[in-house]
């Protein structure tokens, strides 16, 4: 009874570590657990089976042990010699069996899930296509089909699928929507991967990259809003729209000369880098200044939005390291905060 109560004790700190990993797993939308989308849902009954079948073995092989132990265990006086179940075809039998049935049942619906999961929308006339780019360490999103790119924020309409073909402009990166889709790779040399969503409900969920491609890996964070199919045209349209310089000249020779080299805004500047349009609408700057308000818990407050531009125009290696936009350009302060307040003022109206 003593050396029972032991192992319950020494078992006890595991059990509880279990609890914790396991609830942490289940906060926030940057969760397999909680899938809001058809492909998430499918891929969450894959592991809820697996999860089930592993479990009833547990339950019962631990069921066995704890019986064999305490039934046959050795009685004091007790000198004789079990009877020896070696080379018993009928054991034999029974433990080759029952595990080749429970792979069968994993098997089966997996099996048919791969194939269900690589279907090809990039011919489907009703699926929306983005053709996803990533890049040390943002990512790229241009609809070809309408004409438009943007970055960081992947705007869907609610319902369609999505088509998606990714690459990558650098290294090996992966693009991963937990509560919407799995994973898949972007590979360099050319390649392209494929895989579809879809977000049946309105919302925004968290996108990251999932292999590991340089310092700030862990900083390459995306999301995906979704919308009405209406505001979804809204938005599209609005992008198409040209966009005015500052009003300042002085902020709009900086901007023009010092981050329109790169980046670009309306039909202006370079293609290259990630495009600015629409950028106070945003939820985050760069992808991961998020821009909640710390108090009131509400998005896109002005200053917020402004505060956030700021931090990151003024010291970009400091929120990403090693990211591309440090050391290229020489901003005075004043001209610093004349574009974090221009680009805080470019939204885009489509909700
Ligand atoms: Cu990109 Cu990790």
């Amino acid at each position: 009874m003593m050396k029972r109560w032991q192992f319950v004790k020494r078992l006890a700190p595991l059990m509880a570590m279990m609890v914790l990993v396991l609830a942490a797993c289940g906060r926030e939308d940057l969760s397999t657990l909680n899938p809001q989308g058809p492909v998430a849902e499918e891929q969450f009954g894959l592991m809820k089976l697996a999860i089930l079948i592993m479990g009833l073995v547990i339950v019962v092989v631990f069921a066995i042990s704890f019986y064999v132990i305490i039934r046959f265990r050795r009685r004091p006086g007790d000198k004789t010699i079990p009877k020896q179940v070696e080379g018993s075809h009928k054991l034999e039998i029974i433990w080759t069996v029952i595990p080749i049935i429970l792979l069968i049942i994993l098997a089966v619906p997996t099996v048919q899930s791969v194939f269900n999961l690589a279907k090809d929308y990039r011919d489907d006339p009703d699926a929306v296509k983005v053709i996803v780019t990533s890049h040390q360490y943002w990512w790229e999103f241009e609809y070809p089909e309408l004409g438009i790119k943007t970055a960081q924020e992947l705007v869907i309409p609610t319902g369609k699928t999505i088509s998606i073909e990714a690459k990558t402009a650098d290294v090996l990166h992966s693009f991963w929507i937990p509560s919407l889709a799995g994973k898949i790779d972007t590979n360099p040399g050319g390649n392209v991967n494929f895989m579809y969503f879809s977000a049946p409900k309105e919302g925004v969920y968290l996108g990251k990259c999932a292999e590991l491609c340089g310092p700030s890996h862990g900083l390459m964070d995306f999301k995906v809003k979704s919308v009405n199919p209406a505001s979804f045209e809204r938005w599209a349209a609005a992008l198409q729209e040209p966009v005015a310089l500052p009003s300042d000249p002085a902020i709009a020779a900086a901007f023009e000369s010092k981050c329109l080299t790169c980046h670009a805004v309306g039909d202006m500047g370079g293609p290259a880098f990630p495009n600015l349009t629409g950028i106070g609408s945003r939820e985050s700057v760069g992808g991961i200044l998020v821009n909640v308000d710390a108090d009131d818990k509400k998005y896109n407050h002005e200053d917020t939005v402004y505060n956030n531009l700021y931090k990151w125009i003024k010291d970009p290696g400091a929120v990403k390291p090693g990211n591309l936009m440090v050391d290229q350009y020489d901003l005075t302060d004043k001209e610093i905060e004349g574009i974090a307040k221009y680009l805080s003022e470019l939204t885009l109206d489509y909700e």
